[in-house]
């Protein structure tokens, strides 16, 4: 099938996603995100979030028919995210998937939630003929890409060869994602939750210098050399950060003192932008990639666009960043890369699949 209509289901988080693609077009992006119920718990929490999912999975799909113009027995394929992600919450958008497929019959694809999150730059933009971002004029994919993920659950750097079954993980957090440290940081300073739009806000007003905070897995120990890489040269950790900040903030409050929120915003997000943004490089350097694509709601932050854009552009890494809406999770990423697996010829997947919280790319 060429330009197959897709539809891509996604709840491995806060987001309830049902996404429509006619093989590089998006058709319609529904999102509903529980965020507001988590807010009180400064964090996602796991059951709130599978209950929203069925709250939200009937209504979400509704009007992403209705916005896309198509009813689900027109559809080619039906795309859903097995992982990784929060056991339960990826458990509703998988039975709900099955329950679609068997109800239709129409062919159902498991899909990795990192893999997805790169297959949205396969899509057109604004329904222009501007060729997509990843693809050749040939149709395939551009050589030498790679991913940096950055997220609220996860953080990750990946080399693609080829989205249906060569993507490699170079490098991870082994601790807190990159989203989770802004939203504990941003707690610690009293600002609001979800922390990362309140840091990033609040860190234009202070000096990223004024606090010398620790640089995650970036000692020679960790890093190693081209030739001898260390165990973790390409991964992250922020919770020994997250302790940093926090030993700061005691410290001032012990001494009856105001905490500089701007100065300790501003270092916090030096020391997480100045690492992620130095390994991507390093990664992609020393891995042939010259394609950099940014995904997850951390792209958001407008300190990591700005650095990540000038040290890509001092290695002459072509640096990709999608539209924020196809950033953070999202079903459309979903559709995206089901419909891909579909017109290259990719058979589905056994209804037997289970949704798998640790599901490897
Ligand atoms: O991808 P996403 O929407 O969903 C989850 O991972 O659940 O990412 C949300 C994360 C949150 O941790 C939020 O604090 C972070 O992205 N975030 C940001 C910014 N906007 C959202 N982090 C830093 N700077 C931002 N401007
Ligand atoms: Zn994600």
């Amino acid at each position: 099938v060429t330009n197959p209509l897709v539809l891509g289901i996604e709840t491995s988080c806060d987001e309830t996603g049902v996404g429509i693609v006619r093989g590089r077009t998006l058709l319609a992006n529904t999102v509903s995100s529980s965020m507001d119920e988590h807010v009180r718990f400064g964090g996602v929490i796991p059951e709130i979030a599978s209950r929203a999912h069925l709250e939200a999975f009937v209504p979400t799909l509704q009007q992403a028919l209705e916005t896309a113009g198509v009813t689900l027995e027109e559809v080619d394929a039906i795309a859903v995210t097995a992982g990784p992600g929060l056991a339960g919450a990826l458990m509703v958008g998988v039975s709900a998937a099955k329950a679609l497929a068997l109800a239709t019959g129409k062919p159902l694809y498991a899909i990795n939630h990192l893999v997805a999150h790169v297959s949205v730059g396969l899509l057109e933009r604004d329904g222009s003929d501007v060729a997509a971002e990843l693809i050749t004029d040939d149709g395939d994919l551009v050589p030498g890409l790679g991913a940096v993920l950055v997220s609220g659950g996860h953080t990750e750097i990946l080399r693609v060869g080829d989205l249906a079954d060569d993507v490699q993980l170079l490098g991870a957090t082994i601790d807190d994602a990159a989203g989770e440290a802004y939203d504990k940081v941003a707690r610690l300073l009293e600002l609001s939750y979800p922390g990362g739009p309140a840091i990033d806000h609040a860190a234009r007003g202070g000096d990223p210098a004024a606090f010398k905070f620790p640089r995650g897995l970036s000692n020679a120990k960790y890093m190693g050399t081209v030739e001898s890489p260390g165990k973790h040269r390409y991964d992250f950790s922020f919770s020994g950060l997250k302790t940093a900040v926090a030993r700061v903030v005691e410290a001032y409050e012990a001494a009856g003192e105001t905490v500089p929120v701007a100065e300790i915003a501003a270092s916090f997000q030096e020391s997480v932008v100045d690492v992620i943004t130095r390994k991507a490089v390093l990664a992609a350097t020393e891995n042939n990639i010259t394609t950099l694509l940014l995904g997850g709601g951390v792209a958001a932050n407008s300190r990591l666009r700005e650095l990540l854009a000038e040290r890509c552009a001092a290695h002459g890494i072509r640096l990709v960043v999608p539209p924020l809406s196809l950033c953070t999770d999202n079903g459309a990423m979903v559709a995206a890369l089901g419909a891909r697996l579909v017109s290259r010829g990719v058979g589905a997947s056994s209804l037997e699949f289970t949704a798998d919280p640790g599901l490897p790319v």
